[in-house]
């Protein structure tokens, strides 16, 4: 038995949710191009869990749906008061997430509608818990999601009050289009390992939150706002990267294990990262970026992946730094349900096997003897 470092090349499930065919994003066979200039984040929701697009009335039930389910359990926002309030946001989320179950008498259902009613529960209920999660920990009252809007839209609302720009709400609205499904990324593959062993749709999703929190996987998009902010300004961007390359030190949001030749939806949100620089009058987050890229590309032929320009992105959409990463959460939810759903569709235990590189024939010592 020889292991493959990270697996990578492993196919290890077969799925008709989405695929990476030669650097080509499809969710259910659709090009991630079309959905990404075409669709919204409730018919992308769709397409993933039903396998087709919406028409106009299966969209506005879905809509409806997931604005009836978008209020958390009052005992939940009570946990959030509790939390410390300098916690890891996406901690916070982890845990929220986690409680949920507690207060869902269907937690432990396994049927298949019961799953399903509890997936557009998540996917409803993960906005409300971040944008009140930000606001408790600023010392303000959460907001009641409004009825009928679209998540977008209703998360943005709930995390200022204020009815958001339509502008704003196009552009996150696209962000979720393109973070929605990734084939068998990490948090994906941790959800369908946990749901394999027949534990819960919560459960699955709680791992998957877990997974997506590292800086290698989503906690990127916050790494790399981190680093831009530290360089600050456009002068500094080549002394930094220089720096940081001839270290040996990664570049955030760049590379990726699948695409070698560029991730597709890298270019969806830079455009979007320029649009919104000259909407705001602030370029320089764009310009910096764009510096990056060609230094790290330049150099070692490594092209930004999603989390790169979605960092720019947020920003100008004045999100705090640390609601990235449960941003793309929010996203990922849709995609983490629909694998969880297809497992369950067609389960068996996922159990690798390890290739053993301890010691062998050892004594047993005993105690007093070590
Ligand atoms: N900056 C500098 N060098 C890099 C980078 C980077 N961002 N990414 C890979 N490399 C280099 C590695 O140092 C390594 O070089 P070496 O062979 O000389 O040691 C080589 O490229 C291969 O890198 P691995 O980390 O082995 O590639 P792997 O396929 O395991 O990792 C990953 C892919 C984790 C995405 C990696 O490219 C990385 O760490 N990128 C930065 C973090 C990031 O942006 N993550 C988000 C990915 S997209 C997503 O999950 C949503």
């Amino acid at each position: 038995m020889t292991a493959t470092k990270g697996l990578e090349g492993i196919v290890a499930t077969t799925s008709s949710i989405s695929s990476i065919i030669d650097g080509v994003l499809t969710y259910r066979g659709i090009n991630i191009d079309d959905l990404a200039e075409n669709a919204t984040f409730e018919e992308v929701v769709y397409l993933l869990w039903y396998g087709k697009l919406p028409n106009r009335s299966e969209l506005d039930q879905l809509t409806k749906d997931l604005s009836d389910n978008a209020s958390v359990p009052a005992e939940v926002i009570e946990q959030i008061k509790l939390y410390p309030k300098d916690v890891n946001s996406m901690a916070a989320l982890r845990t929220a997430v986690s409680s949920l179950a507690l207060y869902d008498a269907e937690a432990n259902d396994m049927t298949p509608e019961s799953n399903l009613r509890k997936a557009i529960k998540l996917q409803a209920q993960l906005p409300t818990i971040i944008a009140a999660f930000a606001r408790i920990r600023q010392g303000q009252e959460p907001i009641a999601p409004k009825s009928c809007s679209s998540v977008a839209e209703n998360f943005l609302y709930m995390l200022t009050g204020k009815q958001p720009e339509a502008i704003a709400i196009q552009a996150l609205d696209k962000a979720l289009v393109l973070h929605a499904d990734h084939e068998l990324n990490a948090s994906t593959f941790a959800a369908r390992v946990t749901v394999a062993t027949l534990s819960d749709i919560y459960s699955g999703v709680t791992s998957a939150i877990g997974a997506l929190k590292g800086p290698l996987h989503g906690g990127a998009n916050e790494a790399v706002m981190a680093m831009l902010e530290e360089i600050g300004t456009a002068d500094n961007v080549t002394s930094y990267i220089n720096d940081k390359l001839a270290n040996k030190e990664k570049i955030m949001g760049f590379g990726h294990r699948v695409y070698k030749n560029g991730d597709p939806r890298a270019k969806h949100l830079q455009k979007m990262s320029q649009e919104l620089g000259k909407i705001t009058g602030n370029m320089n987050w764009y310009d910096m970026s764009i510096q990056i890229e060609e230094i790290v590309t330049g150099q070692k032929g490594l092209k930004p992946n999603v989390d790169f320009y979605s960092a720019s992105v947020y920003t100008s959409l004045e999100i705090p730094r640390d609601l990235f990463t449960p941003i793309f959460a929010i996203s990922r939810t849709s995609g983490w349900t629909a694998h969880i759903l297809e497992q369950f569709d067609n389960n068996r235990l996922i159990r690798p096997r390890a290739e053993y590189t301890g010691p062998s024939h050892q004594a047993f010592v005993p105690i007093e003897q070590r």
